[in-house]
Order: structure tokens, then C-alpha cells, then sequence
């Protein structure tokens, strides 16, 4: 019902979404993740998807259900999900990174389960950075041509302006929103700041759901051709 009503802005474009946290393995029963309920991302997944496009959502450990008409592909590690990112992104025309990706993984995930009494010490951890998802993506080709956009999402604790600013440049992406966390994890509201090569923009507190919508717009405005 909600397609009839919504104006088809992402009529025939691809957008790939990440969305929710990575799980890095410690053992087969325990791991590490990050803070992330994935609202945002399956927010504008379900908003693209309105808006007329074909939505591949690469989800991380998240309890929401899949918006209706997208594909969702189910991912535990940073690992899987660039290679399920970069499988889909190969024939997208946007690419939209929301989720809070682990920064690093164990080194040494244990085969079997790390058994309390093995041992008279607790467990040292041995971290290896993950990949960057969204700066892999956004150095390929297809992406420097601008055949496919990228956007990035920041949640920083302080100093939105400077650090989201620096963050664009960083990754290589035309677009980053911003947000001030963590008090918007988890939440159905929000407020995003919008950073480009003009300046940045405050898109005021509203629902999710709206501020996907606002979003999308904002996207769309800024796509080649
Ligand atoms: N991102 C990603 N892969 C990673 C880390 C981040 O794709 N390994 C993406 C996120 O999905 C988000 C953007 O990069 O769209 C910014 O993530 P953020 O964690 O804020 O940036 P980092 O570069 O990891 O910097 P830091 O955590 O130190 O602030
Ligand atoms: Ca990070």
C-alpha cells in the first residue's frame, strides 16, 4: 500500500545496505561484538525499497525482521560481511554502510570451547584489526567512477563536526552521517548531521523511519547523472 503513496525516487537503482553489528569469534560459544540494533540500517533498507529500488541488506546479528520485498543476507564476522558486500556491490548503484563493524577480531579464534579449569589464568586476547568494509568498497573502480555512491554512517561520542569531517575524507566517500551516540542506540528516534564536500547539514530529531526517507532524498539530490 505504502508504494502507492511513495514518490518512486530509487525507481530501478540497486542499493546495497550493511546494517546491525559484526560477532568475532573467541571461541565456538563466546565472541565480541559492538553495540548496534540495527534500526537505522533496516529503517532505510525498508525506505529504499518503498522508494522503488532493489534492496540487498548485509545484516549482522540483529533480532528485526526483514523488511518486506528486500533480500537480506545473514553475516556473522567483518569478514563475511565484506565478501557478501562486495558480491552485491559489484552491480549497485548506491552503497549505504550503517553497520557498527568490530574494529579488530582475536587473532586465534579456539577451535573448541576455552574450558575455565584448562587453566590457572584468565584468557589473554590477541587482536588483529578487521577490514574496513566501506573504505575497501569505496576504493574499487566502480566506486571512484562514481558508478556506485557510497555513504558512510559515524557515531561518535564528542566533536561530531571535526571527527565525522575528517571521517569522509578519510574513507573516500562523497557522504557521511553523522550522529551523536550512544544514547541513539537501540532507540526508534534519531538525529543525523549530514557531511559533504560543502559543508554539513542537521537533519532535526524524528523517527527513524522519517529520517530514512529525509535521507534518501538527500542521496538522491547528490547522485551523478
Ligand atoms: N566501517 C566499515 N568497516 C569497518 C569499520 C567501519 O565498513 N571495519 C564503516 C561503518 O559501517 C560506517 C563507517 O565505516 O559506515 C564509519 O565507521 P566508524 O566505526 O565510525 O569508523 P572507523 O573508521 O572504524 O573509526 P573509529 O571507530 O575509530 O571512530
Ligand atoms: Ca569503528
Amino acid at each position: 500500500m505504502t508504494r502507492y503513496f511513495t514518490p518512486q525516487i530509487l525507481a530501478g537503482k540497486r542499493v546495497l545496505i550493511t546494517a546491525g553489528p559484526t560477532f568475532e569469534a573467541i571461541d565456538p560459544v563466546r565472541g565480541i561484538t559492538n553495540r548496534s540494533s540495527g534500526k537505522m540500517g533496516y529503517a532505510i533498507a525498508q525506505a529504499a525499497q518503498q522508494a522503488g529500488a532493489e534492496v540487498t541488506l548485509v545484516s549482522g546479528p540483529v533480532a528485526l525482521p526483514t523488511p518486506r520485498g528486500v533480500q537480506r543476507v545473514d553475516v556473522q564476522s567483518a569478514r563475511d560481511m565484506l565478501a557478501a558486500a562486495e558480491a552485491a556491490a559489484q552491480h549497485a548503484d548506491l552503497f549505504i554502510a550503517t553497520a557498527a563493524v568490530a574494529d579488530w577480531r582475536p587473532a586465534n579464534a579456539a577451535a573448541q570451547k576455552i574450558k575455565k579449569q584448562a587453566s590457572a589464568t584468565t584468557p589473554q586476547l590477541e587482536f588483529v584489526e578487521n577490514p574496513d568494509i566501506l573504505a575497501t568498497i569505496a576504493a574499487t573502480p566502480r566506486a571512484r567512477s562514481g558508478q556506485l555512491y557510497c555513504v558512510g554512517f559515524a557515531a561518535e561520542s564528542d566533536n561530531l563536526v571535526e571527527y565525522a569531517s575528517a571521517k569522509r575524507k578519510r574513507k573516500g566517500i562523497p557522504l557521511l552521517v553523522g550522529n551523536i551516540g550512544p544514547n541513539t542506540f537501540g532507540r526508534d528516534d534519531n538525529e543525523l548531521t549530514l557531511f559533504d564536500d560543502q559543508g554539513h547539514k542537521r537533519l532535526p530529531r524524528a523517527s527513524k523511519a522519517e529520517l530514512a526517507r529525509q535521507l534518501l532524498r538527500e542521496i538522491v539530490q547528490r547522485l551523478p547523472g
